[in-house]
This record gives structure tokens, C-alpha cells and sequence, in this order.
């Protein structure tokens, strides 16, 4: 196939956007195994915890407790999101060498995701970007609802674009585009692709797709032919939003895996290893393992 990138770099959301969502209490030692067993199947970018307001996620209260403890190999990049100054600055205090900030392209999910506008969170990273500077910290950049919103319907490609070059030009050195509720297409990703690379060199962009509609694969190979090449994951689909009610969790990392094995592109992942981390997980969660992929394969070995 022609116009597909040789190479392309999975940032593993699951520790994060995976398990944010759970309702269950998951023990620290459960997430710094998944972690471990991510960077141990060879994940280079693993997003391990969140630095928010513990009363809006608590599952995500004990990340500072996962920065510390967790073993760290050398050559993986270990990040955590961050809202404002207070989370970069405990991220910080633990170790983190990466944040993320997140925006979003539709004005009612940021009041209710972050509890403030759009234009009011650009100024809330400001100090981050700052500190970050001087501190040698890299910033990595989320737009969320980038082709619709559960509140507001569809979303304009312009407007998504709009949002992610302002956080370029603040500082961050990549975006990730996010379809937070798995509504898009590959008709209504690629013309906010295409919005976006008006400004913006497609090696700035990344995708962060939830599979909420069945899409997210399809949405993926559409922004692999425009020139994409980091995609978002989450191993074993695990996840959602809290603050998008009935989104599911990203793209199963095991899925992307698998397709881009297909497809004869370079990703430096252990399909089995990173099988057995998903299923792992699924057991201690009781939950569904929500990568075909890995439902397929994990009954071939009976
Ligand atoms: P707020 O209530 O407006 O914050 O929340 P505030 O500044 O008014 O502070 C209120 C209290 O929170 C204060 O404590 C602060 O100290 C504390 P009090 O004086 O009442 O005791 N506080 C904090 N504590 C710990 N860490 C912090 C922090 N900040 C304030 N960082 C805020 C504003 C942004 C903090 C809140 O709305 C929040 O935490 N939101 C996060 C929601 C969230 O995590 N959503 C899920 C992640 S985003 C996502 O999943 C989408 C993504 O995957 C991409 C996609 O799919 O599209 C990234
Ligand atoms: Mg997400």
C-alpha cells in the first residue's frame, strides 16, 4: 500500500485513560504491574497516571504512589496529564520528565470536564508551559471532542484545529487529536485532519481515537494515509471518560498492533507479551477483554 508511514510510534493510554474509569479500587502494585509488563512487551510511551483533582477522579489518586514506585526502563517515556499548575507540579515532584495538558474543542465538555472555557484552560497551561521550560520537561497537548461533543453534537474541524495550534503554539511538541466519544468516521476524521494540516506538519499530530462506534481502526488507516504516524492506545480497550457518559475506551493497543503488522509498518511491540498484559489486567478486573485481537488469539492457545 502506498502513502503509509514505515514506522509508528503507540502511546499506551491504558494506566490512564484505561483505568480512570474504573469504579472498582485497583491497588497500586496491580497498575505498576501493568506498567512494568507494557514496558516489558516494548511500549516506549506509556501514559501511567493523572495528576487531577482526586475528588473528580479518584481512581486516580494514588499516582503519585505509581511515579515513585514504579520500576522505570531506560529509553520508555513515562507521562502523566495534568490540568493545571498544582497537577504539573506533583507530577513533577514525583519524577514525571513528561506531562500532558488537555484541552477540548467544544466549549460545554471543557466546563465539564475541567470546569472552565476553552480560553480559560489555554491560560491555566500558560504557567505550566513555563515551569516546564525551565525545567527541561516535555509538554505533550490533547484536543479533545475534536468531531463531536456528547453535549454539543458535531464539532467543526476548524475549530479543532484552532484549538490544537494554539497549544502548539504554546509549546507543546505534538497534539493528539482526541474523539473522546468514538463518534467519528473515517469521513468526518480526515476533513478534521485536513483542517488541522493546513497549519499544522502532520509529524506535530497524533490520533487518540475511543472505539465507542466501531470506527476507531478504520478512523486510524485514514489518518495513516494523510501522514500520521503516533496513534493513542489503550491495551485491551480498557477505558472510557468520566465525563462522557457511554464512551468506551480507546482503540485496543493489541488491535493496532495487529493491524500494522498487516500492514508491514515498524512498531517495536511483542504481540504476545502485550497479550498477556491485557489479559492480565482483564482477570484482576474482572472485566472483558475488549481487543478482538486479543480474544482471537488468546483462544487459539486454548
Ligand atoms: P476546580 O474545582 O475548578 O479547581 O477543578 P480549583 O482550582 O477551583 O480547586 C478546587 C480544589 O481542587 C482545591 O482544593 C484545589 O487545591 C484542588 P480545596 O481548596 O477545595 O481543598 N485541586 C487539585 N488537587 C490536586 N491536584 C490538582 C488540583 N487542582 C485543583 N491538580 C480541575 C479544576 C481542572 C482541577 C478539575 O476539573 C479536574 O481535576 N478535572 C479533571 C477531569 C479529568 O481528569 N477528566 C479525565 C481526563 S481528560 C480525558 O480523559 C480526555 C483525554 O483522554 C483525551 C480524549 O479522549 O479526548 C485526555
Ligand atoms: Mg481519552
Amino acid at each position: 500500500m502506498t502513502d503509509l508511514p514505515a514506522k509508528v510510534r503507540i502511546v499506551e493510554v491504558g494506566p490512564r485513560d484505561g483505568l480512570q474509569n474504573e469504579k472498582q479500587p485497583i491497588d497500586a502494585s496491580t497498575k505498576i504491574a501493568l506498567i512494568e509488563q507494557l514496558a516489558d512487551a516494548g511500549v516506549s510511551y506509556i501514559e501511567a497516571g493523572s495528576f487531577v483533582n482526586p475528588k473528580w477522579v479518584p481512581q486516580m489518586a494514588g499516582s503519585d504512589t505509581i511515579f515513585e514506585q514504579m520500576s522505570r526502563r531506560q529509553g520508555v517515556t513515562y507521562a502523566a496529564l495534568t490540568p493545571n499548575l498544582k497537577g504539573y507540579e506533583r507530577a513533577v515532584a514525583v519524577g514525571a520528565g513528561e506531562v500532558a495538558i488537555f484541552a477540548a474543542a467544544s466549549e460545554a465538555f471543557s466546563q465539564k470536564n475541567i470546569n472552565c472555557s476553552i480560553e480559560e484552560s489555554l491560560d491555566r497551561f500558560a504557567p505550566i508551559m513555563s515551569a516546564a521550560r525551565e525545567q527541561n520537561v516535555t509538554v505533550r497537548g490533547y484536543v479533545s471532542c475534536v468531531v463531536g461533543c456528547p453535549y454539543e453534537g458535531d464539532v467543526s474541524p476548524e475549530k479543532a484545529a484552532d484549538v490544537a495550534k494554539q497549544l502548539l503554539d504554546m509549546g507543546c511538541y505534538e497534539v493528539s487529536m482526541g474523539d473522546t466519544i468514538g463518534v467519528g468516521t473515517p469521513g468526518s476524521v480526515a476533513r478534521m485532519l485536513e483542517a488541522c494540516l493546513v497549519d499544522i506538519p502532520a509529524e506535530k499530530l497524533a490520533v487518540h481515537l475511543h472505539d465507542t462506534y466501531g470506527q476507531a481502526l478504520a478512523n486510524i488507516l485514514a489518518a495513516l494515509q494523510m501522514g500520521i504516524n503516533v496513534v493513542d492506545s489503550s491495551v485491551a480497550g480498557l477505558g472510557g471518560c468520566p465525563y462522557a457518559k457511554g464512551a468506551s475506551g480507546n482503540v485496543a493497543t493489541e488491535d493496532v498492533v495487529y493491524m500494522l503488522d498487516g500492514l508491514g509498518i515498524e512498531h517495536g511491540i511483542d504481540l504476545d507479551k502485550l497479550i498477556n498484559a491485557g489479559d492480565r489486567i482483564c482477570q484482576q478486573l474482572q472485566r472483558d477483554n475488549g481487543s478482538k485481537v486479543a480474544r482471537a488469539l488468546l483462544a487459539k492457545r486454548g
